[in-house]
């Protein structure tokens, strides 16, 4: 059962999502005139965000303002398609606490500047992340790894408090930590590990709560979108999160509130069998929600094979049907508020920046790379029309 407070946190939250994000609203306000990038940039209707919004769901991107930069059209359909945007790398440690002795945000700031001028809200991401088989990442720095443990559990604290505290009342979602557990779904030992098991978790969670009673505070992974080990111990970690409670003042009143609102289904999955079927999907759902924890889709996009640079026909009709067939399980279920894709355009994408992890593969967007709709996106078109009866 939702408890009143977090159902209090989703409608102030709902409130943030959509404030006057009215279609109207939709034309960009400065660089290049509005008109001039509105025929310049590929356009499609309706939107994404107005899909969402009938289907009361919320629907975003990750977001690299450097892109932007290089191209307006980024910028451009990201905020006309999208009504929430997650800062894809600036809210990593390696980004907020790159040295020691100051946490900075500038990087973040760029996205939420962007968000704000189109009234659109934002989320923030994996916080407390050590992507051990990824070290070439650099996700953690190495200052950080060279503290001793109880040094490096009170930045942890820190981090967290001060990231979130910061960015208050501008956030609905915040994916506080962020892979903890392997694939048996045991507690990975990683740089942020200073328990031994899950108690350095709770403490993340208790510290962005008491920085945030309002937000929704998710643990986020991978591999444990349908049913089996992981998402087993996914679900048990989550439930003991759920139970314990801080009390915090939320609109003047001290209430004791659960420091963990659900769990982020990363989505990042292939076509067949590479990744979870859609009913294990829906059943992982329900047993969150049966324990009172919402979901979202944090991450999703849909790998397929790439030769020569090229995705064939076959393979686009497959992408279309994963993406509605997946989208349609976040819609169906009233404990799900929405999907943020992990980017959108073929252009731009982490499959492809990582090409060791994912060779042979890519094209994993709902857009091309010059921004025009691939069947991808009238999949989630038609996952977000049929709402609950998708
Ligand atoms: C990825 C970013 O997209 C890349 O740009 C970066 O080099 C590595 O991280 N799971 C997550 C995301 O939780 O934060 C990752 O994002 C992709 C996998």
């Amino acid at each position: 059962m939702v408890s009143v407070v977090a159902a209090l946190a989703l409608t102030i939250t709902t409130v943030l999502v959509h404030p006057a994000g009215t279609p109207r609203s939709v034309a960009p306000r400065s660089g290049v005139a509005a008109h001039g990038l509105g025929a310049r940039c590929p356009r499609f209707g309706p939107t994404l965000r107005m899909l969402a919004r009938r289907a009361d769901k919320t629907v975003g991107t990750a977001y690299r303002p450097e892109y932007g930069t290089a191209d307006p059209c980024y910028r451009w359909v990201a905020t006309r398609e999208f009504g929430s945007l997650t800062p894809e790398i600036a809210t990593f440690p390696n980004a907020i606490a790159a040295r020691p002795g100051r946490f900075a945000f500038d990087a973040a700031e760029r996205v939420f500047r962007v968000a704000r001028a189109r009234h659109l809200c934002c989320q923030l991401h994996a916080l407390v992340w050590d992507p051990t088989e990824h070290p070439e990442w650099g996700i953690v720095p190495d200052w950080i790894r060279a503290l001793p443990p109880e040094r490096r559990h009170r930045l942890m604290v820190d981090l967290v408090s001060r990231t979130v505290r910061r960015f208050r009342g501008r956030v609905s979602h915040v994916t506080v930590v962020n892979e903890a557990l392997d694939a048996s779904g045991r507690v990975r030992p990683t740089t942020w590990n200073t328990t031994g098991d899950a108690r350095y978790i709770a403490d993340a969670f208790r510290a962005a709560r008491r920085a945030d009673p309002k937000a929704i505070l998710l643990y986020n992974d991978y591999g444990a979108e349908g049913l089996g080990s992981k998402s087993d111990a996914v679900l048990r970690l989550a439930r003991w999160l759920h139970r314990q409670r801080v009390r915090v003042r939320v609109d003047g009143r001290v209430r004791a509130v659960p420091i963990l609102d659900g769990v982020g289904l990363q989505m990042h999955v292939g076509l067949g069998t590479d990744g979870p079927s859609r009913l294990d999907v829906r059943a992982n759902i329900r047993r969150l929600a049966a324990a009172g924890l919402r979901v979202r889709f944090t991450e999703m996009d849909v790998r397929v094979p790439v030769a020569a640079g090229k995705v064939s026909a076959r393979d686009l009709r497959r992408q279309r049907y994963r993406y509605r067939s997946l989208v349609a399980e976040c819609l169906r279920a009233r404990s799900c508020d929405g999907v943020t894709f992990w980017g959108f355009t073929d252009d731009h994408s982490w499959i492809t920046e990582h090409p060791s992890s994912f060779s042979g593969l890519g094209g994993a967007s709902i857009l091309d790379e010059r921004y025009r709709a691939k069947p991808a996106r009238e999949g989630v078109v038609a996952a977000f029309r049929a709402g609950r009866s998708g």
